[in-house]
Protein backbone atom coordinates (compact mmCIF):
# COMPACT_ATOMS: atom_id res chain seq x y z
CA UNK A 1 0.00 0.00 0.00
CA UNK A 2 1.64 3.53 -1.17
CA UNK A 3 1.97 5.83 2.25
CA UNK A 4 -0.33 8.59 0.59
CA UNK A 5 -3.06 9.81 2.70
CA UNK A 6 -4.16 12.07 -0.71
CA UNK A 7 -4.67 12.69 -4.25
CA UNK A 8 -1.85 15.13 -4.31
CA UNK A 9 0.54 13.02 -2.62
CA UNK A 10 -0.28 10.05 -5.20
CA UNK A 11 0.81 12.37 -7.98
CA UNK A 12 4.19 13.30 -6.58
CA UNK A 13 4.77 9.68 -5.90
CA UNK A 14 3.70 8.64 -9.41
CA UNK A 15 6.25 11.75 -11.25
CA UNK A 16 8.96 9.98 -9.49
CA UNK A 17 8.20 6.92 -10.82
CA UNK A 18 7.07 7.31 -14.66
CA UNK A 19 8.85 8.37 -17.61
CA UNK A 20 9.21 12.18 -18.44
CA UNK A 21 7.49 11.98 -21.77
CA UNK A 22 4.57 10.34 -20.28
CA UNK A 23 4.10 11.94 -17.09
CA UNK A 24 4.17 15.45 -18.95
CA UNK A 25 1.49 13.65 -21.67
CA UNK A 26 -0.80 12.60 -18.59
CA UNK A 27 -0.12 15.63 -16.37
CA UNK A 28 0.29 18.14 -19.12
CA UNK A 29 -2.63 21.15 -20.34
CA UNK A 30 -2.86 23.08 -23.46
CA UNK A 31 -0.67 26.70 -24.05
CA UNK A 32 -0.36 28.43 -20.43
CA UNK A 33 -2.56 26.09 -18.45
CA UNK A 34 -4.75 28.62 -17.30
CA UNK A 35 -7.49 26.01 -17.54
CA UNK A 36 -5.88 23.66 -16.12
CA UNK A 37 -5.04 25.45 -13.11
CA UNK A 38 -8.38 27.06 -12.85
CA UNK A 39 -10.16 23.68 -13.15
CA UNK A 40 -9.12 23.00 -8.93
CA UNK A 41 -9.41 26.72 -8.47
CA UNK A 42 -13.03 27.26 -9.62
CA UNK A 43 -13.62 24.23 -7.05
CA UNK A 44 -11.60 26.02 -4.39
CA UNK A 45 -13.32 29.19 -5.02
CA UNK A 46 -16.81 27.30 -3.81
CA UNK A 47 -17.65 27.95 -0.16
CA UNK A 48 -20.26 25.24 2.05
CA UNK A 49 -22.88 25.58 4.07
CA UNK A 50 -22.59 23.14 6.33
CA UNK A 51 -26.25 21.98 8.23
CA UNK A 52 -25.83 21.13 12.03
CA UNK A 53 -26.99 18.84 14.71
CA UNK A 54 -28.93 16.44 11.81
CA UNK A 55 -29.07 12.97 13.53
CA UNK A 56 -27.51 10.92 10.79
CA UNK A 57 -25.72 7.70 11.80
CA UNK A 58 -24.85 6.26 8.37
CA UNK A 59 -24.84 8.12 5.04
CA UNK A 60 -25.89 7.03 2.01
CA UNK A 61 -23.75 7.76 -1.33
CA UNK A 62 -25.57 5.64 -3.85
CA UNK A 63 -27.07 6.78 -7.01
CA UNK A 64 -28.66 5.85 -9.96
CA UNK A 65 -27.63 7.29 -13.60
CA UNK A 66 -29.46 6.20 -15.97
CA UNK A 67 -30.98 3.48 -15.04
CA UNK A 68 -27.87 2.15 -13.74
CA UNK A 69 -26.76 1.69 -10.25
CA UNK A 70 -24.00 3.20 -8.95
CA UNK A 71 -21.96 3.01 -5.33
CA UNK A 72 -21.32 6.80 -5.70
CA UNK A 73 -21.50 9.59 -7.84
CA UNK A 74 -18.29 8.80 -9.48
CA UNK A 75 -17.04 7.33 -12.25
CA UNK A 76 -13.71 6.90 -13.90
CA UNK A 77 -13.18 8.97 -16.60
CA UNK A 78 -12.17 8.07 -19.99
CA UNK A 79 -8.20 8.53 -20.58
CA UNK A 80 -5.57 7.11 -23.10
CA UNK A 81 -2.47 4.28 -22.81
CA UNK A 82 -2.69 3.23 -19.22
CA UNK A 83 -0.31 0.67 -20.14
CA UNK A 84 2.45 3.58 -19.84
CA UNK A 85 1.43 3.67 -16.03
CA UNK A 86 1.04 0.27 -15.66
CA UNK A 87 2.18 -2.73 -17.84
CA UNK A 88 -1.57 -4.06 -16.86
CA UNK A 89 -3.16 -0.36 -17.51
CA UNK A 90 -6.65 -0.58 -17.96
CA UNK A 91 -6.70 -4.23 -16.69
CA UNK A 92 -6.34 -3.09 -13.52
CA UNK A 93 -8.25 -0.07 -13.12
CA UNK A 94 -11.57 -2.67 -14.38
CA UNK A 95 -10.44 -4.67 -11.32
CA UNK A 96 -10.33 -2.02 -9.12
CA UNK A 97 -13.74 -0.13 -10.23
CA UNK A 98 -15.51 -3.52 -10.30
CA UNK A 99 -14.40 -4.39 -6.77
CA UNK A 100 -15.95 -1.06 -5.41
CA UNK A 101 -19.50 -0.60 -7.68
CA UNK A 102 -17.47 1.97 -9.43
CA UNK A 103 -18.12 2.81 -13.61
CA UNK A 104 -15.26 2.68 -16.09
CA UNK A 105 -15.51 4.80 -19.05
CA UNK A 106 -13.16 3.08 -21.17
CA UNK A 107 -11.27 5.32 -24.08
CA UNK A 108 -10.73 4.82 -27.75
CA UNK A 109 -7.12 4.99 -27.17
CA UNK A 110 -7.08 2.80 -24.37
CA UNK A 111 -4.04 -0.07 -24.99
CA UNK A 112 -5.52 -2.88 -24.28
CA UNK A 113 -8.77 -3.84 -26.57
CA UNK A 114 -12.16 -2.97 -25.02
CA UNK A 115 -13.16 -6.65 -24.76
CA UNK A 116 -9.78 -7.63 -22.80
CA UNK A 117 -11.09 -5.31 -20.51
CA UNK A 118 -14.44 -6.08 -20.77
CA UNK A 119 -13.42 -9.45 -19.99
CA UNK A 120 -10.80 -8.65 -17.31
CA UNK A 121 -13.67 -8.17 -14.65
CA UNK A 122 -17.45 -7.38 -13.88
CA UNK A 123 -17.19 -3.82 -13.58
CA UNK A 124 -19.73 -1.81 -15.51
CA UNK A 125 -18.65 -0.22 -18.52
CA UNK A 126 -19.40 3.19 -20.85
CA UNK A 127 -17.18 3.28 -24.34
CA UNK A 128 -15.67 6.57 -24.83
CA UNK A 129 -15.80 7.37 -28.85
CA UNK A 130 -13.53 9.38 -30.97
CA UNK A 131 -14.63 9.15 -34.77
CA UNK A 132 -12.37 7.76 -37.06
CA UNK A 133 -12.08 9.03 -40.95
CA UNK A 134 -12.57 5.44 -41.81
CA UNK A 135 -16.35 4.91 -41.26
CA UNK A 136 -15.71 1.01 -41.00
CA UNK A 137 -13.28 1.61 -38.30
CA UNK A 138 -15.80 3.63 -35.90
CA UNK A 139 -18.72 1.63 -36.82
CA UNK A 140 -16.73 -1.51 -35.60
CA UNK A 141 -15.50 -0.21 -32.44
CA UNK A 142 -19.36 0.58 -31.75
CA UNK A 143 -20.25 -2.65 -32.77
CA UNK A 144 -17.40 -4.24 -30.47
CA UNK A 145 -18.15 -2.41 -27.67
CA UNK A 146 -22.32 -2.85 -27.61
CA UNK A 147 -21.40 -6.93 -28.25
CA UNK A 148 -18.77 -6.80 -25.30
CA UNK A 149 -21.29 -5.52 -22.87
CA UNK A 150 -20.33 -1.87 -22.57
CA UNK A 151 -23.99 0.11 -21.40
CA UNK A 152 -23.43 3.48 -22.75
CA UNK A 153 -21.56 5.06 -25.64
CA UNK A 154 -19.51 8.57 -24.56
CA UNK A 155 -18.87 10.68 -27.78
CA UNK A 156 -15.90 13.50 -27.08
CA UNK A 157 -17.16 16.12 -28.77
CA UNK A 158 -14.02 18.86 -27.95
CA UNK A 159 -11.69 17.32 -29.75
CA UNK A 160 -12.16 18.60 -33.52
CA UNK A 161 -8.34 18.97 -33.46
CA UNK A 162 -6.15 18.67 -30.87
CA UNK A 163 -5.38 21.24 -28.22
CA UNK A 164 -2.08 22.86 -28.34
CA UNK A 165 0.41 20.62 -25.37
CA UNK A 166 3.50 22.54 -25.29
CA UNK A 167 5.27 19.85 -23.21
CA UNK A 168 3.95 16.87 -25.35
CA UNK A 169 5.29 18.90 -28.69
CA UNK A 170 9.23 19.15 -26.71
CA UNK A 171 8.88 15.54 -26.06
CA UNK A 172 7.54 14.56 -29.41
CA UNK A 173 5.08 12.43 -27.36
CA UNK A 174 4.38 9.35 -29.29
CA UNK A 175 3.63 5.25 -28.04
CA UNK A 176 6.89 3.04 -27.51
CA UNK A 177 7.10 0.17 -29.40
CA UNK A 178 5.03 -2.21 -27.90
CA UNK A 179 2.61 -0.02 -27.20
CA UNK A 180 -0.60 0.18 -29.48
CA UNK A 181 -3.77 1.60 -29.61
CA UNK A 182 -5.61 -1.95 -29.77
CA UNK A 183 -8.79 -0.63 -30.71
CA UNK A 184 -8.24 -0.18 -33.87
CA UNK A 185 -8.83 -2.93 -36.16
CA UNK A 186 -6.33 -1.11 -39.08
CA UNK A 187 -3.03 -2.05 -37.78
CA UNK A 188 -1.72 1.09 -39.11
CA UNK A 189 -4.16 3.36 -36.49
CA UNK A 190 -2.62 1.07 -33.58
CA UNK A 191 0.54 3.46 -33.61
CA UNK A 192 1.46 6.70 -32.44
CA UNK A 193 4.37 7.74 -34.38
CA UNK A 194 6.72 10.49 -33.26
CA UNK A 195 6.20 13.54 -35.09
CA UNK A 196 8.47 15.83 -36.56
CA UNK A 197 7.90 18.86 -34.59
CA UNK A 198 5.27 18.12 -33.14
CA UNK A 199 3.50 15.72 -30.30
CA UNK A 200 2.86 12.40 -32.37
CA UNK A 201 -0.39 12.21 -31.06
CA UNK A 202 -1.75 15.63 -32.40
CA UNK A 203 -0.13 14.09 -35.99
CA UNK A 204 -1.95 10.95 -35.27
CA UNK A 205 -5.66 12.88 -34.78
CA UNK A 206 -5.25 15.22 -37.54
CA UNK A 207 -4.62 12.49 -39.55
CA UNK A 208 -7.14 9.76 -38.45
CA UNK A 209 -9.78 10.94 -36.65
CA UNK A 210 -12.59 12.84 -38.31
CA UNK A 211 -12.37 16.92 -37.82
CA UNK A 212 -15.52 17.87 -39.22
CA UNK A 213 -18.03 15.97 -37.08
CA UNK A 214 -21.38 18.00 -36.65
CA UNK A 215 -24.69 17.79 -34.41
CA UNK A 216 -26.10 15.70 -37.08
CA UNK A 217 -23.72 12.87 -36.13
CA UNK A 218 -25.29 11.72 -33.15
CA UNK A 219 -28.20 10.88 -35.22
CA UNK A 220 -25.62 8.50 -37.07
CA UNK A 221 -24.18 7.16 -33.86
CA UNK A 222 -27.70 6.73 -32.37
CA UNK A 223 -28.70 4.90 -35.41
CA UNK A 224 -25.70 2.19 -35.13
CA UNK A 225 -26.08 1.22 -31.22
CA UNK A 226 -29.29 1.02 -28.62
CA UNK A 227 -26.54 2.32 -26.17
CA UNK A 228 -27.78 5.69 -24.69
CA UNK A 229 -25.67 8.17 -26.25
CA UNK A 230 -24.07 10.60 -23.86
CA UNK A 231 -21.96 14.15 -25.13
CA UNK A 232 -18.59 14.90 -23.28
CA UNK A 233 -17.15 18.12 -23.88
CA UNK A 234 -20.45 20.48 -23.47
CA UNK A 235 -19.83 24.05 -21.53
CA UNK A 236 -22.87 26.16 -22.92
CA UNK A 237 -26.52 25.43 -22.38
CA UNK A 238 -27.34 25.87 -25.97
CA UNK A 239 -24.91 23.17 -26.68
CA UNK A 240 -26.82 21.00 -24.50
CA UNK A 241 -30.33 22.03 -26.04
CA UNK A 242 -28.95 20.90 -28.91
CA UNK A 243 -27.39 17.68 -27.77
CA UNK A 244 -31.01 16.88 -26.07
CA UNK A 245 -32.21 17.67 -29.47
CA UNK A 246 -30.64 14.99 -31.13
CA UNK A 247 -31.05 12.30 -28.69
CA UNK A 248 -28.31 12.60 -26.25
CA UNK A 249 -29.02 10.54 -23.30
CA UNK A 250 -26.99 12.49 -21.22
CA UNK A 251 -23.59 14.83 -21.24
CA UNK A 252 -20.87 15.17 -19.46
CA UNK A 253 -19.43 19.22 -18.87
CA UNK A 254 -15.80 19.42 -19.25
CA UNK A 255 -12.94 21.19 -20.96
CA UNK A 256 -10.93 18.05 -21.14
CA UNK A 257 -8.72 17.97 -18.56
CA UNK A 258 -7.70 21.70 -19.73
CA UNK A 259 -5.78 19.86 -22.10
CA UNK A 260 -8.18 21.52 -25.40
CA UNK A 261 -8.97 25.26 -25.48
CA UNK A 262 -6.69 27.14 -23.14
CA UNK A 263 -8.85 29.97 -20.91
CA UNK A 264 -11.92 28.28 -21.45
CA UNK A 265 -14.23 27.92 -18.74
CA UNK A 266 -14.26 25.28 -16.01
CA UNK A 267 -16.75 22.40 -15.82
CA UNK A 268 -17.95 23.41 -12.27
CA UNK A 269 -18.26 26.57 -13.37
CA UNK A 270 -20.53 25.93 -17.00
CA UNK A 271 -22.15 23.38 -14.89
CA UNK A 272 -25.20 25.51 -13.45
CA UNK A 273 -26.56 26.87 -16.98
CA UNK A 274 -26.29 23.39 -18.70
CA UNK A 275 -28.33 21.81 -15.93
CA UNK A 276 -30.93 24.71 -16.06
CA UNK A 277 -30.48 24.34 -19.77
CA UNK A 278 -31.17 20.74 -19.35
CA UNK A 279 -33.97 20.92 -17.31
CA UNK A 280 -33.99 17.77 -15.70
CA UNK A 281 -34.73 15.81 -19.19
CA UNK A 282 -31.19 14.45 -19.34
CA UNK A 283 -28.31 13.08 -17.38
CA UNK A 284 -25.65 15.62 -16.54
CA UNK A 285 -22.55 14.42 -15.07
CA UNK A 286 -19.22 16.84 -15.32
CA UNK A 287 -15.49 16.34 -15.10
CA UNK A 288 -12.24 18.78 -14.36
CA UNK A 289 -10.35 19.35 -11.19
CA UNK A 290 -12.49 16.78 -8.57
CA UNK A 291 -9.44 15.82 -6.46
CA UNK A 292 -11.40 16.41 -2.58
CA UNK A 293 -14.80 14.52 -1.23
CA UNK A 294 -15.96 17.96 -1.12
CA UNK A 295 -15.57 18.92 -5.05
CA UNK A 296 -18.08 15.64 -5.65
CA UNK A 297 -20.48 17.49 -2.53
CA UNK A 298 -20.27 20.98 -5.02
CA UNK A 299 -20.88 19.31 -8.37
CA UNK A 300 -24.13 17.72 -7.15
CA UNK A 301 -24.69 20.88 -5.22
CA UNK A 302 -24.72 22.64 -8.44
CA UNK A 303 -27.02 20.00 -10.23
CA UNK A 304 -24.74 17.37 -11.36
CA UNK A 305 -25.47 13.66 -11.14
CA UNK A 306 -22.19 12.55 -10.68
CA UNK A 307 -18.49 13.94 -11.46
CA UNK A 308 -15.70 11.69 -13.57
CA UNK A 309 -12.32 11.08 -11.72
CA UNK A 310 -9.29 11.74 -14.37
CA UNK A 311 -5.48 12.14 -13.52
CA UNK A 312 -5.35 10.86 -10.17
CA UNK A 313 -6.44 7.13 -11.46
CA UNK A 314 -3.25 7.81 -13.64
CA UNK A 315 -1.26 8.20 -10.46
CA UNK A 316 -2.59 5.64 -8.66
CA UNK A 317 -1.96 3.43 -11.29
CA UNK A 318 1.48 4.46 -12.09
CA UNK A 319 2.56 3.74 -8.31
CA UNK A 320 0.78 0.39 -7.32
CA UNK A 321 -1.49 -0.94 -10.38
CA UNK A 322 -4.73 -2.12 -9.34
CA UNK A 323 -4.20 -1.75 -5.55
CA UNK A 324 -3.17 2.04 -6.03
CA UNK A 325 -5.76 2.64 -8.45
CA UNK A 326 -8.43 1.01 -5.19
CA UNK A 327 -6.50 3.13 -2.58
CA UNK A 328 -7.15 6.64 -4.56
CA UNK A 329 -11.06 5.73 -4.81
CA UNK A 330 -11.33 4.85 -1.49
CA UNK A 331 -9.44 8.33 -0.25
CA UNK A 332 -11.70 9.99 -2.48
CA UNK A 333 -14.61 8.03 -1.69
CA UNK A 334 -14.04 8.23 2.44
CA UNK A 335 -13.19 12.19 1.66
CA UNK A 336 -16.96 12.29 -0.16
CA UNK A 337 -18.54 10.12 2.95
CA UNK A 338 -16.73 12.77 5.19
CA UNK A 339 -17.76 15.68 3.20
CA UNK A 340 -21.45 14.50 3.32
CA UNK A 341 -21.04 14.11 7.30
CA UNK A 342 -19.85 17.45 7.99
CA UNK A 343 -22.33 19.18 5.67
CA UNK A 344 -25.25 17.26 7.23
CA UNK A 345 -26.69 15.34 4.27
CA UNK A 346 -27.80 11.67 5.17
CA UNK A 347 -27.90 10.98 1.19
CA UNK A 348 -27.18 12.31 -2.00
CA UNK A 349 -30.96 13.58 -2.14
CA UNK A 350 -30.44 16.46 0.70
CA UNK A 351 -27.08 17.73 -1.55
CA UNK A 352 -28.92 20.83 -2.25
CA UNK A 353 -27.76 23.69 -3.11
CA UNK A 354 -28.01 25.90 -0.13
CA UNK A 355 -25.40 24.01 0.62
CA UNK A 356 -22.98 26.46 -1.17
CA UNK A 357 -22.96 30.06 0.22
CA UNK A 358 -23.64 32.84 -2.79
C1 LIG B 1 -6.76 12.31 -25.37
O1 LIG B 1 -7.95 12.35 -25.38
C2 LIG B 1 -5.95 13.25 -24.69
O2 LIG B 1 -6.53 14.19 -24.08
O3 LIG B 1 -4.73 13.12 -24.72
Amino acid sequence: MANAINLHEFELMAREKLDKMVYDYYAGGANDEVTLTENRAAFARLRLRPRMLRGVEKYDMTTTILGEKMAAPLLIAPMAFMALAHPEGELAVARATAARGIHYVVSTMSNYGLEDIAAASAAAKWFQLYVYQSRTATEQMVALAEAAGYSALVLTVDTPVLGRREADIRNRFHLPPGYEAKNLANAQLQHIHPAQGDSGLAAYAASAQRANLGWHDLDWLRGLTKMPLLVKGILRGDDAKRALDHGAAGMIVSNHGGRQLDTAITGIEALPEVVAAVGGSAAVLMDGGVRRGTDILKALALGAQGVLLGRPVLWGLAVDGEVGVGQVLDLLLAEFELALALCGCASLAEVTPDVLWR
